[in-house]
Parts: C-alpha cells; structure tokens; sequence
C-alpha cells in the first residue's frame, strides 16, 4: 500500500491521534444530553444495557419468600370500617372503591390481583410504598394495625379466594426474557419497566421497589392469568384470547430478565 517502509516515529504519531479522536468522541458521548424522542423515559431510568446472550445473569434482585400464609389479617366489620376510613388518604389515586385510576393509581379490586396477593404483600407494599413513583411509604405514617384494617377494607371490596401459587425460583434465559418484554410487555410498562413515569398504563414492575416485594409466584400468577378489570391481560399458553400465548420457559425468561435488571 504504502511506496517506502513508514518511519516508527510516523506510527506513533498517526496512533497518538487515533486515540485522541477516540477519546474525544468518548467524552462527547458522556455529555450528550438525552434527546427528546417520541416516547420519553423515565428521568431516573438505567440505559438500555446492550444484549449479552452468553452473560451470566447479574442478580438485580431475588424473590422475597413467599408468605408462610396468603392470609393473615381477618376481616372482620370492626376492621373493615377503620380502614374504610383511613382509605380516605387513597382515594385520591386509587379510586372510589380502589377501581383504579389509569396512570395514577393502579385498581387494587380486581379478581385475579387479589387472589394472588397476600396479605403481607400488600402490607408490604402499602408500608413501603414504591420507591420512584407516587405511591408513599404508609410505615412512617400509619401503624401496623391501621395497615392491617386497609388490607381488610381492600379483601372487603373483592371477596375472593387465595389463588393456588407456583413458587418454584424462575430461572430463565434473562437475553430471552429481555426480547418478550421488549415486545410484549414494554408497550404498557415502559421501556425499562419504569411504570407511569415512561407514560405507560402499567406499573412500574422493572423497579427494585416492585420486585423485592413480589414473589416469583405472584408475578407468574399475574402474567399468566392477568389482572382483571384492567388492560393487563394474562398471557398464558392455553389462554386462547390471549393477545400473546407465552410458555412457562418464556415467563420464567421474563421473570429473570426483569429480576437481573431491577433497578
Ligand atoms: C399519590 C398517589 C397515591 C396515593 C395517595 C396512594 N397510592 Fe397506592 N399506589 C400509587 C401508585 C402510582 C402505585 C403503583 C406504583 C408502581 O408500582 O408503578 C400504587 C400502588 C399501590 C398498591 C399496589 C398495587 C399494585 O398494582 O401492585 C397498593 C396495594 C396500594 N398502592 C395501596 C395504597 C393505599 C392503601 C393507599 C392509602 C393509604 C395508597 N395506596 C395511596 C399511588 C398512590
Ligand atoms: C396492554 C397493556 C399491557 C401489556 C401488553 C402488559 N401489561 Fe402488565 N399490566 C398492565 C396494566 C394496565 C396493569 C395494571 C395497572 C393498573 O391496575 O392500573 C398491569 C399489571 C401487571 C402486573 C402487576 C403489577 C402490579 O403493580 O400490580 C404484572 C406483574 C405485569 N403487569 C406483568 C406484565 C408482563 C410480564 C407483561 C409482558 C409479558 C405485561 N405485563 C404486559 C398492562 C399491560
């Protein structure tokens, strides 16, 4: 290519500005401002990690134990009306009756989500609030048996027996995982599963907040079979109205995809 053999000190140079290019593009990418796109993400958001498909799946988050008992708290009148009351504070975001309120607050009566949920689950969720939405931490404010007679009031709008739960670990391919919730899931709870903060319908379920309190069996339960009276269908395989059928290996991929990149 070259007509006479090229000096060492000629090399040096040309590599000496090959690395200051590259360094310069590297500080550019470092500061470049996030450029508003059609679909804006959330503020806090983690980058979209790049696909690793021989990676060893980076656990962002385990599945709490299941609870010894689905129920615990009894519902009793006494208890039904002081949460009543204290649902109060509530309703604002969740709705006359906990029906929900699209992108505010998400329905809490409804058939399947209730079966599902335990009651220290929601006691959890409800003392914690969602860490990144507007769903406040009740602990602070609120005692263990006020939260209790919330649960109760809540069991009271939406009668319904503890659904049989699968918690066997979900572990799946988390670069398989990651494609079904890129086209599946993502439309409706964002791109990195950010909820309502990505100007989706669906809660934040990428969150650490959401994913340290939900056991594996809940969310199975979830995907498969839905939350009813929402537009969050279930996904099972033998679902024949399902609007995507998804096989076990493919939740549990799913699972592990959102586990591994809980953030
Ligand atoms: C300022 C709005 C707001 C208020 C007030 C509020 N919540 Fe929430 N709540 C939310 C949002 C938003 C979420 C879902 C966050 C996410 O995970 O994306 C949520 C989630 C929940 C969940 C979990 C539901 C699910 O789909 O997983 C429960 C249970 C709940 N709230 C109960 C309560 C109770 C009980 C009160 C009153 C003591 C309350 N919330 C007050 C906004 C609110
Ligand atoms: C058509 C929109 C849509 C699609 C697609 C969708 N979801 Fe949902 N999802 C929702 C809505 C809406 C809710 C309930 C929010 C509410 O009650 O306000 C929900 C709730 C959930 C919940 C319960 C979380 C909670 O906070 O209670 C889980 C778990 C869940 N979805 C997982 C998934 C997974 C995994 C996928 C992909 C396989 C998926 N969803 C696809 C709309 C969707």
């Amino acid at each position: 290519m070259f007509a006479r053999p090229i000096p060492m000190r000629a090399v040096f140079i040309i590599l000496g500005a090959i690395a200051l290019v590259a360094c310069g593009a590297n500080d550019k990418r470092g500061m470049r401002q996030p450029k508003p796109s059609a679909a804006p993400t959330a503020p806090d958001a983690p980058a979209e990690p790049e696909a690793e498909p021989n990676a060893p799946p980076v656990l962002g988050s385990q599945s709490p134990a299941p609870a010894d008992k689905q129920r615990s708290v009894e519902v009793t009148n006494k208890r039904v009306q002081a949460g009543k009351a204290l649902y109060a504070t509530c309703v604002g975001c969740h709705g006359d009756n906990a029906v929900g309120r699209i992108g505010i607050g998400p329905r809490i009566s409804s058939e399947t989500y209730m079966a599902a949920a335990s009651d220290a689950f929601l006691m959890d969720t409800i003392a914690k609030g969602r860490a990144g939405t507007t769903m406040p931490a009740w602990g602070t404010s609120l005692s263990d048996d006020q939260i209790a007679s919330l649960v109760a009031y809540l069991r009271s709008l939406h009668p319904s027996e503890p659904a049989k739960l699968d918690h066997t670990p979900a572990q799946g391919n988390v670069a398989n995982g990651r494609a079904v919730f890129r086209d599946i899931c993502s439309g409706c709870h964002g791109r990195h599963g950010a909820g309502y903060q990505e100007t989706a319908n669906g809660t934040g379920i990428g969150r650490k907040a959401f994913l340290d309190t939900a056991p594996d069996g809940f969310i199975r339960y979830i995907v498969k079979h839905g939350k009813t009276l929402t537009q969050m269908k279930g996904f099972d395989e033998k679902d024949r109205t399902a609007v995507a059928n998804l096989s076990d290996k493919q939740v549990n991929d799913t699972i592990a995809y959102l586990r591994a990149n809980a953030w």
